[in-house]
């Protein structure tokens, strides 16, 4: 049976490549997805991608994957410090749950330094730009097999 990972990119990442790119570099989003796509193929697992700007939608994602798929890798953006309703979707969803960060939040403004979803995440990578995702990639087929 193929693994099936959920990859869910939060608010203002669909701005990547354009947005602040010296604290997340050049790579567009639609990059990203595709690196992520060949190494799931390569990997033969079967990906989902989701984005959202809005709480509310990344919350249904979450409820939508309980039972649907194997793990979740999400960069929840801004939302990583702020939303209880995120951490208690995850918390609720019994799916392994890899964070995702493109910048290393404790090296930023302090209001970053909390993350919500860090204690109900498997673990959690960050600081690495685009590569964190793949990182995460590996890091969640690991966890899953
Ligand atoms: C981010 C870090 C967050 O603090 C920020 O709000 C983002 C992106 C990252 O990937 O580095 O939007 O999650």
């Amino acid at each position: 049976m193929l693994k099936k990972i959920l990859v869910i990119h939060g608010p203002n990442l669909n701005l990547l490549g354009k947005r602040e790119p010296g604290v997340y570099g050049r790579t567009t989003l639609l990059q990203i997805n595709s690196v992520l796509k060949a190494l799931a193929r390569k990997l033969k697992v079967k990906l989902t991608i989701r984005q959202s700007n809005v709480e509310g939608e990344i919350v249904d994602f979450i409820q939508g994957a309980k039972n649907k798929v194997d793990g979740i890798l999400i960069n929840p953006a801004a939302y990583t410090h702020t939303s209880v309703a995120i951490r208690d979707a995850i918390a609720a969803s019994d799916v392994i749950v890899v964070e995702v960060h493109l910048s290393n939040i404790y090296s930023r403004e302090e209001f970053r330094h909390k993350s919500l979803i860090s204690p109900v995440a498997k673990g959690t990578i960050m600081g690495f730009g685009a590569k964190s995702y793949s990182l995460g990639l590996y890091a969640i087929l690991d966890l899953i097999k």
